[in-house]
């Protein structure tokens, strides 16, 4: 009796004390969480495993439990840790993963990020999805892919030029769709979230390549999302619209990573521009930053309003995946536009780290995080690799404030001169064949510091196309 009750204290002890703890004063109590939990978001990841497809959180629903373009979050997701963290331990894996979902058609050149598994049900933001994590591999240096592949840049650059000549003028006075494929469901609407992720592209490559081809766009973009309606002039930003004949029909739900990425494009586009275009792009940050803290912010930790706030709409297996995203943009737009640093770390940064950590005491291992930061211990303390890719994110902006955390962002300037000028002409066929130009590879190291890594790569895809070849036979 008094043994078993020892026992169970003993037990109740040893979870309680899994419970992840961070004194956010200290840099390194903040590093040894983002450890922690970056290895608890790849527990869940097996796509390196045999018979399992790289770069993939399992199969898409029905199937599996996530859709394609969450992979590219957590690549995103795993690049930030390596960024903030200063940990390339998961760098290989992700190097894997992103050129494997290139796919390996002929078109992975001209085309990138729509593999044939799932070009006929992909959307502009899924493919854009992939791009920035492609974006952040050039701004972070990670090396090049191998010789004969493209690089990071061209990747970045290709997914660019394929959605420029998806720009839908014939409807709405421009815009991306959604869905790629005209068959495909929810070709009818024109979303925030591909017009938010392809402006990021561009404001991201303005930046990069110095070229003004990504200016212009970028700024048409945002001019058309606040023609439209979709961004009104308090600066909110609504979900989508339906394209009919006035285009007026506009879903007004506020998801947080539409915001941010908007706000993460501004930022750079901040960034890049001078005089006159800088104080535009500054009025433009601000007023959103603003907005986006008063509407997801309002208590300090971000909330998911659309679906963590309402009683009929629960956050669904894209949903769920939003404040990571969310938290990644604005850790960037603080580093990027100082003068919004503060403001960012004390209203939305900070409080929402400090939240999430206060989540993760469950699980099976008893440090798993939650989903509803603004209310610990209450509601549903559902786990899962959505909830631990959010904490981490949340964690690593906290780190926003460590100078020695951050690393500088490349250009084509600075590094890989060799690979960024070239854009490639974009295809806007799905199955084009053509092919344009070689890569001249860089390094094959994918560590951030130039060691080889090339070789695990390649053992790791090779078991993976025989355990596939093997299920045929
Ligand atoms: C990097 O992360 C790995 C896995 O989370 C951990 O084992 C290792 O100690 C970390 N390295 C440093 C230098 O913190
Ligand atoms: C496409 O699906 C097949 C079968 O599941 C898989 O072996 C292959 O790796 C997938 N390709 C990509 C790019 O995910
Ligand atoms: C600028 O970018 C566009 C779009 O990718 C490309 O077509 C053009 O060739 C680039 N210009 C230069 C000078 O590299
Ligand atoms: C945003 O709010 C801050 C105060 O919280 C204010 O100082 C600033 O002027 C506002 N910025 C804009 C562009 O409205
Ligand atoms: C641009 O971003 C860098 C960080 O990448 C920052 O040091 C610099 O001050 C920013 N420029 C402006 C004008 O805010």
């Amino acid at each position: 009796m008094y043994r078993s009750t020892l026992s169970l204290l003993l037990a109740g002890a040893s979870l309680a004390s899994a419970a992840l703890q961070v004194d956010f004063g200290s840099i390194s109590s903040i590093k040894a969480a983002a450890h922690d939990v970056a290895s608890d978001v790849m527990f869940y990841y097996k796509g390196n495993q045999p018979g399992e497809t790289p770069g993939l959180l399992g199969r898409p629903p029905p199937a599996g439990e996530y859709y394609w373009w969450t992979g590219a979050i957590l690549w995103s997701t795993m690049l930030d840790y390596w960024h903030y963290a200063n940990n390339k331990t998961y760098n290989s894996i992700v190097r894997e993963a992103l050129l494997w979902q290139n796919g390996h058609e002929s078109n992975r050149w001209n085309l990138p990020f729509l593999p044939l598994n799932v070009s006929a049900q992909a959307g502009n933001d899924d493919q854009a999805f992939w791009a920035l994590a492609a974006m952040q591999a050039a701004e972070f240096r990670i090396p090049d892919p191998p010789k004969g592949e493209p690089g990071w840049i061209e990747l970045a650059q290709g997914v660019f030029n394929s959605q420029v000549q998806r720009w839908d003028s014939k409807t709405c006075g421009g815009g991306l769709r959604w869905m790629i494929v005209p068959t495909s469901k929810g070709y009818n609407l024109k979303n925030t979230a591909s017009n938010a992720a392809f402006f990021t592209l561009a404001a991201r490559l303005a930046r990069y390549t110095d070229n003004q081809t990504y200016t212009g766009w970028a700024e048409k973009t945002w001019t058309w999302l606040s023609d439209v309606g979709l961004m009104d002039k308090d600066s909110r930003i609504f979900d989508l619209l339906v394209v009919d004949q006035d285009c007026t029909k506009v879903n007004k739900f506020q998801l947080s990573y539409d915001a941010g990425l908007l706000l993460q494009g501004a930022a750079y586009m901040y960034n890049h521009t001078t005089d006159s275009n800088q104080a535009t792009w500054r009025t433009r940050l601000g007023r959103l930053a603003n907005t986006t803290l008063a509407t997801f912010f309002s208590d300090g930790p971000l909330v998911e309003i659309a679906c963590e706030g309402s009683k009929s709409i629960t956050c669904n297996s894209d949903m769920v995946f939003y404040k990571g995203i969310t938290m990644r943009a604005l850790a960037s737009a603080a580093t990027l536009a100082p003068f919004l640093r503060d403001q960012l770390m004390r209203e939305a940064l900070r409080p929402s780290a400090e939240a999430a950590i206060k989540t993760c005491d469950g699980g099976v291992n008893g440090r798993e995080c939650g989903f509803r930061w603004a209310e610990p211990g209450a509601g549903e303390k559902k786990t899962g690799v959505p909830m631990e890719m959010n904490a981490l994110s949340a964690v690593l902006g906290s780190l926003v404030d460590d100078d020695r955390a951050y690393h500088p962002l490349a250009t084509n300037e600075s590094e890989n001169a060799n690979r960024g000028g070239g854009a490639r002409s974009g295809g806007s066929q799905i199955g084009s064949e053509s092919q344009t130009g070689t890569g001249s590879g860089a390094g094959d190291g994918a560590d951030g510091d130039g060691k080889s890594a090339g070789a695990t790569t390649h053992v790791a895809v090779g078991l993976v196309v025989a355990a596939f070849v093997a299920a045929l036979a």
